[in-house]
């Protein structure tokens, strides 16, 4: 199960987002915003993260509309590691490095063609289980 959720920003986003989920087959719970009404990104950010942190998603996407917001309260979550990516390198990256278990996007920064690309590199990447990358997630831990 895949935890989606943005404000208004990035509520276009993630209805194409969802869009893809469905033609795909890929189960998801969509946290809101339901709207295009003017909203408060933390009440996303915070709703998806704790679903994560929780189990009952095994992964989240969250939109704002820079990405950057919506991020930052995630990564305030413990056990959260929300990577903000607009490009699909460091999707891939950050799934293979930092083990990362949300990704941030900004519905205002990317077209919907490269999100998709972005999400199915997120989703799609397992973290390599690198004693180097798992000694450094450690280290981040430690700090919370
Ligand atoms: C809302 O206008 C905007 O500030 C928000 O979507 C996000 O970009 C914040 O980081």
């Amino acid at each position: 199960m895949i935890g989606i959720g943005s404000d208004h920003g990035g509520f276009d986003l993630k209805r194409e987002i969802i869009k893809h989920f469905e033609e795909n087959n890929i189960q998801y719970k969509d946290f809101g915003t339901y709207s295009e009404e003017s909203t408060d990104y933390p009440i996303y950010g915070k709703k998806v993260a704790k679903a994560v942190v929780s189990g009952e998603c095994e992964k989240g996407i969250l939109i704002c509309g820079t990405g950057i917001g919506i991020s930052i309260t995630a990564n305030k979550i413990k056990g959260i590691r929300a990577a903000l990516c607009h490009d699909v390198f460091s999707a891939k990256a950050t799934r293979l490095h930092n083990n990362a278990n949300i990704l941030a996007m900004g519905g205002r920064v990317v077209g919907a063609g490269l999100a998709l690309e972005i999400v199915d590199a997120f989703l799609n990447t397992e973290f390599s289980n690198d004693e180097r990358h798992i000694r450094r997630i450690n280290m981040i831990e430690k700090n919370e």
